[in-house]
């Protein structure tokens, strides 16, 4: 099956780090067109030379000219803001008026609202944030939408598009986004820890380590694939691994006894809180 061809305006990375990078990776996928190219900025003069070899991109860094943001957002139909948090606010003061004023301007940062972006945007620009996850590294992120008070249906289709380019989008209300965070966007971290704590019983039953990687690495890779390929849910394919009286059955109900959804529930709200807290800071 080909990939459908996407084609997108020309999309300024103002802060390509690691998850701007992530993005960039997805943008020049073989069937994605971005019109005009992609800039992308830093503030360390090295950074520019990473993108040496690539030339759909235009790297621009603030250490070496500080006009870089303004130059490299010029002309940009999609800005996105790929800086740490407590930056955003910096960085938006420092490009607003070198926006074009249709520009629509995307941001990553976990914790800053749509309206604390607005607020530093007097032009009127529409305003989308977003939480991807690490994922997006491999193309497979789950990324999480929102818009701001300003957004067309057309703003968020773009921010569709684009997130699209490394993975699953989901368009939600953006009160919903820090619990969206709490799934998808800790979620990876969940599921590196479940395969750590697997690793280490699986060494502790007599297995080398690389025994038990490829145990259970193999083991979550096959049951995600089979969940996917299968179409039943993943209580229907439990059932069938765990037949009545049998050992998967006794191993579950110690899940149970130490009440697994409870803890989930109570990891769920831990994170919850925090981003609330960030966003508050
Ligand atoms: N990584 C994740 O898993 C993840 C997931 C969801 C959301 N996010 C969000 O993504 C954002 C970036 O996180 P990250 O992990 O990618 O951080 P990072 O690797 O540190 O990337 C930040 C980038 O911004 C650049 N930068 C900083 N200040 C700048 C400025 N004034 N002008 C231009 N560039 C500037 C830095 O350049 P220099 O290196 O040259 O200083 C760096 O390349 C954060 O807001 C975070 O909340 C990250």
């Amino acid at each position: 099956m080909t990939t459908p061809r996407v084609v997108l305006p020309p999309i300024a990375l103002v802060g390509a780090g690691s998850m701007g990078r992530a993005i960039l990776s997805g943008l020049l996928s073989p069937h994605v067109e971005v019109t005009g190219g992609v800039r992308v900025t830093n503030r360390n003069v090295e950074r520019a030379h990473d993108f040496d070899a690539e030339d759909r991109v235009t790297a621009f860094t603030t250490g070496g000219n500080p006009e870089a943001n303004r130059e490299a957002v010029a002309g940009a139909s999609i800005v996105v803001i790929g800086v740490k948090p407590a930056m955003v606010a910096e960085v938006l003061d420092e490009i607003a008026d070198a926006l074009d004023p249709s520009a629509l301007v995307i941001s990553v940062a976990a914790g800053i609202t749509t309206r604390a972006m607005e607020a530093h945007l007097p032009g009127g620009h529409a305003v989308i944030r977003t939480m991807p996850n690490t994922p997006a590294t491999v193309g497979r992120a789950v990324t999480g939408i929102a818009g701001g008070t300003r957004v067309t249906p057309e703003n968020l289709d773009l921010a569709v598009r684009l997130f699209e380019t490394v993975g699953d989008v989901l368009v939600v209300e953006e009160s919903q986004i820090d619990a969206l965070g709490s799934v998808s966007g800790s979620g990876p971290a969940y599921l590196f820890y479940f395969i750590e704590q697997f690793v280490r019983v699986a060494e502790e039953q007599g297995f080398t380590r690389a025994q038990a990687d490829l145990m259970v690495r193999g083991t979550f890779r096959g049951a995600i694939e089979l969940l996917d390929a299968s179409g039943e849910t993943p209580a229907e394919l439990r059932r069938r691994v765990t037949s009545p009286g049998g050992s998967t059955e006794r191993a579950i109900a110690v899940f149970d006894d130490a009440n697994l959804y409870g803890i989930f529930v109570a990891a769920t709200n831990a994170a919850i809180a925090r981003q609330r807290e960030m966003g508050q800071a």
